[in-house]
């Protein structure tokens, strides 16, 4: 008895010291892969009231709306900025939770600007110091004039802009790094302090700074079959070029860090490592400091820890063969300024062993229990079961949220998979268990 008394004054005290971060989301977030101007949200926080209710501001659980692709590198800071504006009024206006997402690497809306206030004051694509190459360059008055377009395949073949940016490029890395800053964490921040004024803190839910985070290549690309682009749609002329089919991505990067071919084979030898494997492990750390450098940016605006979070695919923590740079190592999500993040689907191609995983990031930083589901989906997961495990094996093993993507809107045309959303609502109506550090 006495001790149930003591254990329930501890966790109390525990809430109030942990104020609202020990609050876990559930993230809906809408649209597809080329999302334009974006769903129409008013549209889907409604559908998520009257599937869901309203949020309790003193639950544990709630759910949470996700602005997607903020396309920082794309648009001016006042066009970004402006959306992010809209963002929070609709959050405080309907009581509903936000959560962020940036485009960090992809490019979308590249070119498509309407007009030139609404263009980046510098288009990386066509910076030859902030691009990538799939070749070093012969000498210094001679860059590679071969410029690799961004190429992925989300079921249907993206190309969303001209080249795919040299995310280890110090002039890169500066101009995203104040980019970001100005359009997007500067912003959040003051909106926080707003928030805590009016003790509703709770409606930031999180900001992801990664997307997939890697380094492009090309290398199954079969010559004789080149992809068209499907996504975006002013990209639906295009074809792969003979010359990117097998190519690999990254020497931008390591030469504008003072790489050269000459150079890479000496430290190779020096550190008793193939080539490849020196060149690899260069572009892992590349990913790995540009989810660092953009996590510090929100930090350095007092933006918590644990609403800052990282994003690569998992399947290096089930086969070790997997890892290359589009499959990073599961230490480049781990950083001092964010919790480690992930897409996850078990019965998809996110493969994931999370303890595993979970061990990986205990490896770089011992303290750090928590991850993230920052991407994750419907599909497959529809029966009550299914997502009751699911939300069970993230939320009882440290996860703080899980996004589910193209989960909105629950309309007539895309009907609500009846036995998860009853699952969620069960999630959502039971308090968690804080777990002692
Ligand atoms: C979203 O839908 C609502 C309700 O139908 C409508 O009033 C509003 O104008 C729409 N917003 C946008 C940006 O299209
Ligand atoms: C640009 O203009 C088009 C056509 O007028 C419109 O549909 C689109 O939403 C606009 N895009 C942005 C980003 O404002
Ligand atoms: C590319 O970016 C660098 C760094 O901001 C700048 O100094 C240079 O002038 C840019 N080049 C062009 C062609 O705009
Ligand atoms: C750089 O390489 C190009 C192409 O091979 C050549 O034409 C040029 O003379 C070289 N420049 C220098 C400074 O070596
Ligand atoms: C970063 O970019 C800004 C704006 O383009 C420029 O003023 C500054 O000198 C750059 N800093 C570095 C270290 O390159
Ligand atoms: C971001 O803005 C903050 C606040 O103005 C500033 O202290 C910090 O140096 C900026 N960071 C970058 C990378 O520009
Ligand atoms: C916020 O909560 C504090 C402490 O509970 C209270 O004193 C204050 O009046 C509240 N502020 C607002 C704006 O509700
Ligand atoms: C695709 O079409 C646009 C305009 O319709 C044109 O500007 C562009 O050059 C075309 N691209 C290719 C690769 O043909
Ligand atoms: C270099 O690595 C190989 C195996 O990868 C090993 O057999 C050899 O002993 C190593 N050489 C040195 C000097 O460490
Ligand atoms: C963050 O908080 C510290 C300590 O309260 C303060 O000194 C600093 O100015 C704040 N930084 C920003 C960017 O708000
Ligand atoms: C997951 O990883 C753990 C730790 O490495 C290992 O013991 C376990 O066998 C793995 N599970 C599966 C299903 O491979
Ligand atoms: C969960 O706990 C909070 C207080 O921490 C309380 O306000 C809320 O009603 C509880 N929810 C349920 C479903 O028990």
């Amino acid at each position: 008895m006495l001790n149930t008394l003591f254990i329930a004054i501890v966790l109390c005290i525990i809430h109030i010291i942990l104020g609202q971060s020990d609050i876990q989301y559930l993230i809906f977030e809408g649209g597809g892969p080329d999302e334009g101007p974006g769903p129409n949200q008013t549209l889907n926080i409604a559908s998520l009231k009257r599937t869901f209710g309203e949020i309790n501001p003193t639950a544990q659980r709630m759910y949470a709306y996700g602005k997607q692709q903020m396309r920082f590198l794309t648009r001016s800071n006042a066009f970004v900025r402006s959306e992010l504006e809209t963002a929070f009024t609709l959050a405080e206006n309907t009581n509903t939770p936000l959560f962020i997402h940036i485009d960090p690497i992809y490019g979308w809306g590249a070119d498509e600007e309407n007009s030139t206030a609404d263009a980046p004051t510098i288009k990386y694509w066509n910076n030859e110091t902030m691009r990538e190459w799939i070749e070093f360059p012969l000498n210094k008055s001679q860059l590679p004039n071969r410029i690799p377009r961004t190429w992925f395949n989300w079921g249907s073949w993206c190309s969303p802009s001209s080249a795919f940016p040299a995310i280890g490029a110090p002039n890169f890395i500066n101009f995203s790094a104040i980019q970001f800053n100005e359009s997007i964490a500067k912003p959040l921040a003051q909106w926080i302090i707003k928030l805590n004024k009016e003790n509703k803190s709770y409606l930031f839910a999180g900001i992801n700074i990664g997307w997939e985070t890697n380094i492009l290549n090309y290398r199954q690309i079969d010559p004789t079959h080149l992809p068209t682009a499907v996504w975006p749609v002013n990209s639906r002329n295009i074809t792969m070029q003979q010359w990117e089919a097998g190519a690999q991505l990254g020497y931008a990067s390591l030469y504008w860090q003072g790489w050269t071919e000459e150079k890479l084979i000496i430290e190779a030898q020096h550190r008793n490592i193939t080539r490849d494997v020196l060149f690899n492990l260069l572009c892992y750390e590349i990913i790995h400091n540009y989810l660092e450098v953009l996590a510090k940016v929100c930090y350095d605006n007092n933006i918590s820890r644990e609403r800052i979070f990282t994003h690569i695919v998992p399947m290096a923590s089930v086969d070790a063969s997997r890892i290359d740079t589009t499959v990073p190592p599961i230490w480049t999500a781990v950083n001092s300024y964010s919790i480690p993040g992930f897409t996850m689907d078990n019965r998809g191609a996110a493969i994931y062993n999370l303890t595993e995983l979970k061990y990986q990031i205990t490896i770089v930083d011992p303290s750090q229990s928590h991850f993230a589901v920052s991407e994750s989906y419907l599909f497959n997961y529809g029966d009550e079961e299914s997502m009751r495990d699911n939300l069970n094996e993230a939320f009882n093993n440290g996860g703080l949220i899980k996004a589910i993507y193209g989960a909105l809107p629950f309309s007539s045309e895309d009907p609500q998979p009846a036995g998860a959303i009853k699952a969620i609502q069960q999630w959502l109506n039971t308090n968690h268990t804080l777990i002692l550090k």
